[in-house]
């Protein structure tokens, strides 16, 4: 569900033309809608809202400061994996006693941040990371709240690259380990064991594997009991899928209804970690056809945007839909829509039906909010594009373009060397 669509014969971003968006603020240019974003919000609130829960928006998939800051207006918590992104988080607003820190790698320096924040907890993904934090912890003088990181090794049918709790996966503590290692987390003195955390992948289609990871930490969750371990926090990652193509993922409600069942009767607070799903339709990618190129073998649309600006479909293969800015009832083509990087990997589609569009047209990358710009890097010197935010019939510039003078803002020629 989003708030682009076509209306007189052009396309919208909420009430604006997003050829004005164009015309003030250049191409490429990512577009996020207000509207969509905030129900987004609203459709996991409500399907959750039977049980004791915190959302905690997870911050890779868009970590914008703007975009993070509506959440932090609507009392949402996060999910981060980084000390930047905690840095983003709190600029934001966002309450840190709602934020859980994720990720295999944390650093001392990390560490200390979120423990000087005093963060909700560490989602904790090894042993080694646990004497980390309790060492860490024990030099502030503080106590860190943890939950382990469980990894329930199910298959959530996903790409294999975003897929985190399988067997193979480097996220997580073994479930069959697990037991000994919150025995042990329970014996050290300045750690205190408050949750237990499982996160099974990205992009996720179907309601079962939720259910059957859920079962099998629940099942952890109760033997903890027996050791005098109440857990206070369960959290159940992010993942739920969106639709890119033709993709039916379920709706948080549908989900919240397989899911509350098994967790009513818990004591714990639920924490679900949503990215995708939150922002991934609600933003698109706008670009400019350059040139247009017919080879023996192949139709070539060349646009301005990039692998740098968009790199999944080059990453993960993906499928993202795309659309003239401004239909009209042209021929169609089959056609490769590549960008302008020196790589043969550089596209947005492959063989794709689209009208037939000149050189000066616009294309509309859409659902590419999620893991758009968050994963944007400056490969071929590109400058980073802008980010404009739309509500209703008003917008706002929340991220300049940047420019070749930023481009080489923390480079040094060292004169003394050369
Ligand atoms: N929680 C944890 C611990 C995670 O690692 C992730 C995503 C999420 C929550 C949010 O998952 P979501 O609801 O967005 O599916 N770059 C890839 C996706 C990588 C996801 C990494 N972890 C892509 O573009 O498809």
């Amino acid at each position: 569900m989003h708030f682009f669509s076509h209306k007189k014969g052009e396309l919208y971003a909420e009430d604006v033309p997003v050829k004005e968006l164009i015309n003030k603020f250049g191409t490429p240019l990512y577009i996020y809608s207000y509207g969509t974003l905030i129900r987004h919000i609203r459709a996991y609130e409500e399907a959750f809202c039977e049980v004791p829960h915190i959302i905690c928006y997870a911050v890779k998939a868009n970590s914008n400061l703007a975009i993070l800051r509506i959440f932090a207006e609507l009392g949402i918590g996060a999910d981060i994996v980084s000390g930047g992104e905690l840095f983003r988080a709190l600029k934001a607003g966002i309450k840190p006693y709602k934020i859980v820190f994720a990720g295999v790698g944390k650093t001392d320096e990390e560490i200390e941040y979120a423990l000087k924040n005093n963060i909700l907890m560490f989602n904790v993904e090894s042993e080694a990371e646990l004497h980390k934090i309790n060492e860490k912890a024990k030099n502030l003088k503080k106590v860190a709240s943890v939950a382990l990181r469980v990894n329930p090794d199910i298959d959530p049918k996903t790409h294999k690259y975003i897929a985190t709790g399988l067997k193979s996966s480097k996220f997580g503590i073994p479930i069959e380990k697990a037991l000994d290692y919150y025995k042990l987390a329970k014996s050290m003195k300045n750690i205190k064991v408050i949750g237990i955390h499982k996160h099974i992948g990205s992009q996720i289609t179907e309601t079962s594997a939720y259910v059957e990871a859920l079962n099998k930490i629940l099942s952890l969750y109760d033997q903890l009991a027996n050791y005098d371990m109440e857990i206070e926090y369960i959290d159940i990652g992010g993942g739920l899928g969106i639709t890119y193509r033709d993709e039916e993922p379920p709706h948080p409600k549908e989900l919240a209804d397989v899911l509350i069942p098994l967790v009513k009767n818990k004591k714990g607070k639920l924490i679900i970690e949503p990215g995708r799903s939150i922002v991934g339709n609600a933003g698109i990618l706008v670009t400019k056809v350059l040139y247009t190129k017919e080879t023996e073998q192949k139709n070539f649309i060349i646009v301005d945007a990039g692998m740098n600006d968009l790199i999944r479909p080059t990453l993960y293969g993906s499928y993202h839909e795309i659309q003239p800015v401004t239909p009209g009832k042209k021929e169609k083509i089959v056609a490769d829509i590549v960008g302008p990087i020196c790589e043969s990997g550089d596209f947005l589609a492959k063989d794709r039906e689209i009208e037939k569009v000149s050189a000066g047209e616009y294309l509309a990358v859409m659902s590419a909010g999620a893991y758009g710009f968050s994963m944007s890097s400056n490969y071929n010197s590109r400058p980073r594009v802008a980010e404009v935010l739309v509500k209703g019939d008003q917008y706002a510039l929340i991220r300049k373009r940047e420019t070749y003078k930023d481009l080489i803002r923390n480079e040094i020629v060292p004169e003394e060397l050369l």
